[in-house]
């Protein structure tokens, strides 16, 4: 696809394994990061999504630091999903013993084993290390527990010390060699180099498990990978410690495209769970994070639109289709016409060629002072545009306000509303709130309204300063609509305001 023969350079540079697994650690390293924490239930519901992905092993927590860690693991074992379901564990005891109590028959135990951490965290010798480990990972396979060990630290640990370490933990039984990368140093050419070095020492199956500090840790997961581990521990939207994790919808979709490698995973399902758990997390998705952002496959400039509206693939990697997303053209300064007429016909709305040059300069001067231009929006410029004075489904009639120290401001307010007259009087925290009660109070049985934006300007100086007023209502299904008026009335200038925009707003309800 990139004008390159991916197979002769998968020959000659790379040594990518039989077989890729995804092992997914959201509930584990994802939840860790500061300001998540997720229910039981939380848990349960996004295991099945991973599971429906296809992801091979999900680690579904930390069995030692809570019941109910211990009560969920035991919870998504049950439902035997063909995952494997992996928890964490020191290499202690009563870690691996609160493993064994959750069900669970995997685990990924680790220990620290950079300078570091013993000398400042574990206050521990190498070989204290060493033998802990060994006596840990025998101790689960006695209990008949798979497991996978990480050397915690390991990009800081001194070569020839992993390797033995590592050496130790296969000799003990350890099924999968876990390379932690836990504060998230390394680079590209590093982590190749380092995997391609212990896949010379080790026969056991190498893992790694990238931190994102500085943005690397997916480009190093992919190094890795080429090097010949054939596990990469991932987070959803690269939740985790700190900068996260290596994200599951980034590394899954540059394995399927940019190798060509089939991981049985259902990527057509990625924007969803991204969605799901950005939701349950309350962690929201940047715009611009790769594949599940909402800018993954938005465009805007009139350029780019022109090529997508002609061959989507010009300014598309992959169809967004693909990872469950949809495409999007926005709206903005950078607008071009194929771009406006195509969101015209999105919403079937027929301008004149008048009408549409009006639309498009309001677009562009909206653009230009900073506003993003929405599809209401879009709507209401368009349908203000079409739309005639005949069309003023409420009219004001009349208005009188009394506010000053020691009484609630109130007002008055006469409307025509489909022909009918209709009277009120409302009070509020000052006059312009006691119109528009006034107002509300009295539409509310044609259509329902909430003052969404109110903006005032003085256009002169001095107190007979004339008043810009601009609002914006919405009718809370989905369409809003702008009105603006100057008087030099503050309450009046908001009551016209106001009204003119509940007029658009109708028209856009009837149309
Ligand atoms: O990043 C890390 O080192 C870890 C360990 C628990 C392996 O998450
Ligand atoms: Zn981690």
């Amino acid at each position: 696809m990139f004008g390159m023969d991916i197979e002769k350079l998968k020959k000659e540079h790379m040594n990518l394994p039989d077989k890729i697994k995804i092992f997914d650690t959201t509930l584990r390293d994802g939840e860790q990061a500061p300001g998540i924490a997720l229910t039981v239930d939380d848990k349960i519901q996004i295991a099945k999504k991973l599971d429906d992905l296809g992801v091979n092993t999900i680690e579904i927590g930390f069995p030692i630091v809570s019941e109910g860690e211990k009560e969920t693991a035991r919870t998504v074992k049950s439902l035997g999903l063909n995952a494997e379901i992996c928890g964490l564990a020191r290499v202690l005891k009563k870690d691996l013993d609160a493993l064994i109590d959750s069900d669970l028959s995997y685990v990924h135990t680790f220990i620290g084993t950079s300078p570091l951490h013993r000398d400042y965290k574990l206050k521990m010798s190498k070989e204290e290390i060493l033998d802990k480990s060994v006596e840990a990972i025998e101790y689960a396979k006695d209990h008949g527990i798979t497991v996978e060990f990480s050397a915690e630290d390991s990009t800081r640990t001194e070569k020839d010390y992993l390797i033995e370490v590592y050496k130790a933990a296969e000799d003990a039984g350890a099924s999968t060699i876990n390379v932690p990368d836990t504060v998230g140093v390394l680079t590209p050419v590093i982590a190749k180099s380092l995997i391609q070095d212990l896949k010379k020492e080790l026969k056991t199956p190498i893992s790694v498990h990238f931190h994102n500090d500085f943005g690397l840790a997916t480009a190093n997961s992919l190094m890795a990978i080429e090097a010949g581990a054939s596990q990469a521990h991932v987070t959803v939207n690269g939740l985790g410690e700190r900068g996260g994790n290596a994200s599951l919808e980034e590394l899954v979709v540059s394995l399927a495209v940019a190798y060509d490698i089939d991981l049985d995973i259902d990527t057509t399902k990625l924007y969803n769970l991204s969605d799901f758990v950005s939701k349950l997390t309350g962690v929201k998705i940047s715009p611009n994070k790769p594949i599940v952002g909402g800018n993954a496959f938005a465009h805007e400039s009139g350029i780019h639109v022109h090529g997508i509206l002609e061959n989507t693939s010009t300014y598309e990697p992959i169809n967004p289709e693909f990872v469950g997303h949809s495409r999007k053209i926005a709206l903005g300064k950078h607008t071009g016409a194929n771009g406006l007429k195509s969101k015209l016909d999105e919403f079937n709305i027929d301008l004149s060629e008048e009408q549409f040059c009006s639309v498009y300069d309001q677009i562009k001067s909206l653009g230009d002072k900073g506003k993003t231009i929405t599809d209401a929006d879009l709507k209401a410029i368009a349908v203000t545009e079409i739309s005639t004075s005949e069309e003023e489904y409420i009219k004001l009639l009349g208005l009188a306000v009394m506010s000053g120290e020691t009484v609630s401001p109130s007002a008055t307010v006469k409307l025509l509303i489909d022909g009918e007259e209709k009277e009120t009087s409302k009070t509020g925290v000052g006059p312009v709130d006691a119109a528009l009660n006034a107002i509300k109070s009295l539409i509310q049985e044609t259509t329902s309204i909430e003052l969404e934006e109110y903006n005032i300007d003085a256009i002169t100086g001095g107190t007979d300063a004339l008043a810009e007023v601009f609002v914006v209502t919405s009718d809370g299904k989905g369409n809003k609509a702008t009105g603006r008026a100057t008087r030099d009335d503050v309450v009046m200038a908001s009551v016209i305001a106001v009204l003119n925009s509940i007029n658009k707003l109708l028209v856009i309800q009837n149309s």
